[in-house]
């Protein structure tokens, strides 16, 4: 990968939830795609395993001892049978407990830079799924269905060219909280996905498929209503919806202009982002 330490934004362009474990975590049919916004996370040998933060977001973060970054680096070090021994920097720049994986993203790059700095000849991908349900599409950085509790990856046809929008109220919302609220059944999962010709027409094939916890953030943080209003009224705004558990929510847009120009027009006390995507969408 060309820039293992970017961690981008993951964004669930219809998220569905289908079931549910005996353990409690539930099953999902989710296409998650990345932005061209993210943390970025940095390893240089050193002889003890520290994190520092910066940014701005890093403030939110706090000096967390369980931060997911650190969690990452150990796993990867047993994994691969050495000392967890960097000096990692973290550059925070998405919202904390905003549904856009921000935690995810970072243990994912921590494991790619980790896995570049010791040498590792173990697949991070072995570790990812035991650091949470979204490290592994997060180590993939690429559009990708996601199903079972998220672990389970497949490809999806090439995105065409689109823009996203990106805005968080700056509300924090704790996911575990968000499912509890939700209310109703399950949904049957999404059909298998097309060849999207366009922007328009994946907007289109999205528009039905939901996000099935936006009912329940919204009733958590009626703000997230106002997001999603407030976006969808932005001239060239395809399709508004919330992602992951929120509360940012999402505009898709023809191109990166058209969104980065959207979000300009969006209040500013929000933390609001628009542009392209990251991975392996088409030019
Ligand atoms: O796996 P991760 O730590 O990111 O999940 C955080 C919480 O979100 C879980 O403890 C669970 O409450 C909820 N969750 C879930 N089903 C999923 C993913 C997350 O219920 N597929």
């Amino acid at each position: 990968m060309a820039d293992a330490g970017f961690a981008p934004a993951k964004v669930n362009l219809y998220l569905r939830v289908t079931g549910q474990r005996a353990d409690g975590y539930h099953l999902l049919d989710s296409l998650a795609v990345f932005a061209g916004v993210g943390d970025r996370v940095s390893a240089a040998p050193a002889v003890a395993l520290t994190l520092a933060l910066r940014g701005p977001e890093a403030a939110a973060l706090g000096a967390e001892p369980d931060n997911l970054v650190l969690r990452a680096a150990r796993a990867l070090a047993e994994a691969v049978g050495v000392a967890p021994a960097a000096a990692l920097v973290l550059d925070k720049r998405l919202p904390v407990a905003s549904g856009i994986g921000g935690g995810s993203a970072d243990a994912a790059a921590a494991l790619r830079v980790l896995a570049a700095l010791w040498g590792a000849q173990v697949d991070p991908a072995t570790v990812a799924a035991g650091l949470g349900a979204d490290v592994p599409v997060c180590l993939a950085s690429r559009p990708m269905r996601m199903q079972g509790i998220g672990e389970v990856l497949s490809l999806v046809p090439p995105l065409p060219r689109c823009g996203l929008l990106l805005a968080n109220p700056r509300l924090a919302l704790a996911t575990p909280a968000v499912f509890r609220a939700r209310q109703g059944g399950f949904s049957a999962p999404a059909p298998a996905p097309p060849a999207w010709p366009d922007a328009a027409a994946l907007a289109d094939w999205l528009r039905p498929l939901g996000n099935d916890l936006e009912a329940a953030a919204i009733g958590l943080c009626p703000p997230v209503a106002t997001v999603l209003e407030a976006i969808a009224a932005l001239p060239g705004c395809l399709l508004a919806r919330m992602s992951g558990s929120g509360a940012t929510c999402f505009g898709l847009f023809a191109d990166a202009n058209r969104a980065e120009a959207a979000a300009a027009a969006l209040p500013a006390a929000w933390w609001r982002w628009g542009g392209g995507l990251s991975g392996a969408a088409r030019p």
